[in-house]
């Protein structure tokens, strides 16, 4: 018996004899009730999300039934495997502590497990992230299929998308504008039906990053979860999965060949242009780290100056992503982008982004996507700020904030942790002006909150019954995708990590100034020298398992936050052949 390379024959179990080997896996196949035929097709592995703890993937097991039905049809044998998902809201302390793990189980089940190709389904905030930095490495051709976003719920008249209108209705009760009955009737119409959440939060970001790096099928970024063209995408990743699967050995379009310098440089653009989520820079960072690729903070700034913001979605405009779905989709925006993008880059149809965009429909609703001569915003969403308080860069939505507020100077209100914070902040005692500044420490990666999406500090209560809607907010910590305001994230080196952050005291003063990208914290060197040397750092509250594999070597905020011993592994983990 020969052994082949392809489908189960890849990677096989080393028991001293291969051909054993081989026939051991058969025989175990079999037993599945597979036909011997079948057995020597090439094998499209599909990642099953699904979980009861997720509510954004309810529908995958719908689009797991059609991409086998796509790799079947295509004439490859589709199995189906199972790998963590997270669910943003389900999990303590944060999703993101365990965006790398999830990254670790993707990149090593691709790896492991015999296939010629792979279909990985994710959507929710930190899913399509990990899929990608699981994926960067892969010596297999990758499709991302996107779960795709929820339709908008209704109530009284009024149209409602998880989740910035959760908060700006919990914003509305904090405020005393609506009651608790009014809440609680909200409550059910906010999340209505399968998918991610309805704005450019961070899953409709990562979307359309992953379709603008070329990992996604084109047009697949906007589709809503619940409509036919979903299924039909994930039907047709299966099928140009096993197109993929049978390109010859050295010839396979393997995520590296996709993921490039040129097309991360697109993605940028695309987060840009789409007034994105700021969690999808430390994504984007980390999936780029993956592959070697730097993605420094003051080239983000430089992209930013030279790049409009063509949407208007909510968090920052007035539409949801069904409306960019009919308003075309991704592709318009990326047509719309076309003199700033590396046209070069290819994609997993096997064409390159110019070629795609040569075949774009030419339809367009201006109310929702907006040409480069008439943009919603002459520069960029997002911007790093530097300074002493911030020396290796914070990042502020600029977007998403009000623009009164970035030339702005005021007295630090310090919050020690989450739990200071939810403790001291709707005291009717507390010391605080509308033009103060809140800081929040501890709630960074390394620290025991593992960086929540808590930098939406809320306004205390007293001075948003008074009418205050927005104030200048600090933290380490990162921000919903769905939320807005003028609120400073990501500050590094984070509080946990020794960073200026874990020192600034009440009364500091600090300047916001956006126009120069600084953050100023006015305590001078000799001071700010004292003061750390004074600091201890906090103890994780747990000393072994994942927690302290998390902290031993979570990175900064600027690095990804991703594993020191992940980055830059292009190439190190390519399986020796052992046939
Ligand atoms: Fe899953 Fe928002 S909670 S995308």
């Amino acid at each position: 018996m020969t052994a082949q390379k392809r489908g189960l024959a890849r990677g096989l179990t080393n028991y001293g004899d291969m051909d054993f080997s081989l026939y051991l896996r058969r025989a175990n196949a079999a037993s599945m009730g597979y036909g011997g035929e079948i057995l020597s097709k090439p094998v499209v592995g599909i990642a099953d999300t699904g979980s009861g703890f997720n509510n954004c993937h309810r529908h995958v097991p719908e689009l797991v039934e059609a991409v086998k039905r796509g790799v079947l049809s295509a004439g490859g044998l589709p199995i189906v495997f199972p790998t963590i998902s997270l669910g943003e809201t389900f999990l303590s302390p944060t999703s993101m502590m365990y965006r790398n793990l999830m990254s670790m189980d993707t990149e090593e089940m691709i790896r492991a497990q015999p296939m010629d190709a792979a279909v990985l389904i994710g959507g929710c905030d930190k899913t399509l992230p990990a899929q990608l930095m699981g994926a960067a490495n892969a010596d297999i051709p990758v499709i991302s299929l996107i779960t795709g976003p929820q339709l908008t719920g209704h109530s009284e008249g009024e149209r409602l998308g998880a989740c910035t209108d959760c908060r700006r209705f919990w914003g509305k009760f904090r405020a005393g504008e609506i009651d608790q009955d009014g809440i609680n009737k909200i409550e059910s119409r906010l999340v209505t039906t399968a998918g991610t959440c309805a704005v450019m939060g961070t899953a409709s970001t990562m979307a359309c990053i992953t379709e603008a790096l070329g990992m996604a099928l084109p047009g697949t970024a906007a589709i809503p979860a619940v409509h036919a063209d979903r299924l039909r995408a994930a039907e047709a990743s299966g099928t140009q999965a096993v197109t993929l699967a049978r390109a010859p050995e050295g010839e396979r379009l393997c995520p590296g060949k996709i993921m490039t310098p040129a097309s991360v440089e697109n993605a940028l653009r695309v987060l840009l242009s789409v007034g994105g989520s700021t969690n999808a820079i430390v994504h984007l960072t980390a999936v780029a780290g993956r592959l070697g690729i730097p993605i420094p903070l003051d080239k983000l700034n430089k992209l930013s100056d030279e790049t409009p913001v063509l949407i208007d979605l909510k968090p920052t405009g007035d539409h949801y992503m069904e409306d960019l779905f009919k308003a075309g989709g991704l592709g318009v925006v990326l047509r719309e982008l076309k003199p700033l993008l590396n046209l070069d880059c290819m994609t997993v149809t096997g064409q390159t982004l110019g070629e795609r965009l040569e075949g774009e429909p030419a339809y367009v609703d201006r109310a929702v996507v907006r040409s480069m001569d008439d943009p919603i915003q002459p520069m960029g969403g997002l911007v790093a700020l530097f300074g002493s308080l911030a020396p290796n860069g914070a990042i502020l939505k600029r977007s998403a904030a009000d623009p009164s507020l970035f030339e702005s100077e005021g007295r630090a209100v310090v919050f020690s942790s989450l739990e200071d914070l939810a403790a001291r902040v709707d005291d009717p005692d507390l010391d605080i002006q509308a033009n103060d500044v809140m800081v929040l420490q501890n709630a960074g990666p390394k620290s025991a909150a593992a960086m929540p999406e808590a930098g939406y500090l809320p306004i205390p209560k007293k001075l948003a019954r008074a009418g205050l809607k927005d104030m200048v907010r600090i933290s380490d910590a990162r921000m919903s995708g769905t939320a807005y305001g003028t609120v400073v994230l990501h500050t590094a080196p984070e509080a946990a990590a020794g960073g200026p952050l874990a020192v600034v005291r009440n009364g500091d003063m600090i300047t916001l100034d956006v126009a120069a990208r600084r953050l100023h914290l006015h305590v001078d060197d000799a001071e700010l020298a004292a003061r750390l040397k004074e600091w201890q750092a906090p103890e994780p509250p747990l000393s072994s398992g994942y927690w302290r594999l998390y902290v031993d070597h979570v990175l900064q905020a600027d690095r990804g936050a991703d594993f020191d011993f992940l980055v830059g592994q292009r190439g190190a983990f390519v399986p020796k052949d052992n046939h």
